[in-house]
């Protein structure tokens, strides 16, 4: 199990580290004293962070990388494992939301979200695990699916089979990894209050300004921030949890789908049900 308290000298990398989730977990790990690697795709945000963590005293490599792009992650690779044996903890956080069903949803919008969300998290695995695994010296692998994997919705029907996907990987992977002394973590955050939902894209009925805004208003209102869910994350990889939920709405959900799978659908169901009569009420 890796302790997260103190991560002096530890080497950590995450994607998508511009923004919300990621930025707050690299800023977090920072202040625990970890030597950075951060990468997406903002080069602006991502710039922000190497600023930040650089005030801190700490050190910071900070590259632009599509984790959709195999040419990417092999070119980040290369530079990390010129500098240090391999990192110790590796957090595959990078992603994008799309909202919307099957009947909603193009077969771009299924290669965009599949490319980014399953097969970047698989991308950053090839390209960092091996290292891990020849040193002999554990570590740990942390990839960000989400609620949706838990209770799977209608209204994010692309996404929560991606998220799916990831849940189902980090599983199998942290069985193969236990061998050669390296956890792995599913995290599943709930409803989490970071620019995603701006950035997500929307497809069908929920595809309107006025349904972007209203969902915006229900994550501000939820509060649940960046920053506690990056705590949070480290204190799963410290428990060394294979499956993490974050936030009450999360463990709840996790909590169904164990006690009562039909109960969960049932309950998604009203849910896919009643949104789709806010978003066909006339205004
Ligand atoms: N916010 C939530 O409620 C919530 C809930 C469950 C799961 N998640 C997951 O948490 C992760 C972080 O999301 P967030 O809420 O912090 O959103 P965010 O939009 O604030 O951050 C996501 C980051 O990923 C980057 N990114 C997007 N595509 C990329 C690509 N191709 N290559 C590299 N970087 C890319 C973005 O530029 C952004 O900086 C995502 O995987 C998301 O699906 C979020």
């Amino acid at each position: 199990m890796m302790e997260t308290k103190n991560l002096e000298g530890r080497s950590v990398l995450v994607s998508g580290a511009a923004s919300g989730i990621g930025r707050a977990l690299a800023l977090e790990c920072a202040r625990r004293g970890a030597r950075l690697v951060i990468c997406d795709v903002n080069e602006k945000g991502l710039g922000e962070v190497e600023t930040a963590v650089r005030e801190m005293g700490r050190e910071v490599l900070a590259r632009r990388v599509d984790v959709a792009k195999e040419s990417d992650w092999r070119e980040l690779a290369t530079l990390v494992h010129a500098d240090r044996e391999c990192v110790d903890l590796l957090v595959n956080n990078a992603g994008v939301g799309l909202g919307g069903g099957l009947l909603d949803t193009t077969i771009e919008d299924w290669d965009w979200i599949l490319g980014i969300n399953l097969r970047g998290v698989v991308l950053g695995c090839h390209f960092f695990v091996p290292r891990m695994v020849e040193r002999k010296r554990g570590g740990h692998v942390v990839n960000v699916a989400s609620m949706a994997a838990l209770a799977p919705s209608e209204t994010l029907v692309a996404y929560s089979t991606t998220k799916s996907a990831v849940l189902g990987f980090s599983e199998a992977l942290a069985d193969e990894l236990q061998w050669h002394g390296i956890g792995v973590t599913g995290v599943c955050p709930g409803f989490i209050d970071t620019p995603i939902v701006a950035s997500s894209v929307l497809r069908g009925p929920s595809a309107s300004d006025e349904a972007r805004a209203q969902a915006q208003a229900f994550y501000r209102k939820r509060g649940y921030t960046a920053e506690r869910t990056a705590i949070n994350i480290l204190k799963a990889v410290a428990r060394g949890r294979i499956v993490a939920p974050i936030s009450p709405e999360s463990w709840f959900a996790f909590g169904l789908r164990r006690a009562s799978p039909s109960a969960l659908r049932y309950l998604m169901r009203r849910m896919g049900e009643r949104l789709r009569r806010e978003l066909a009420a006339p205004r």
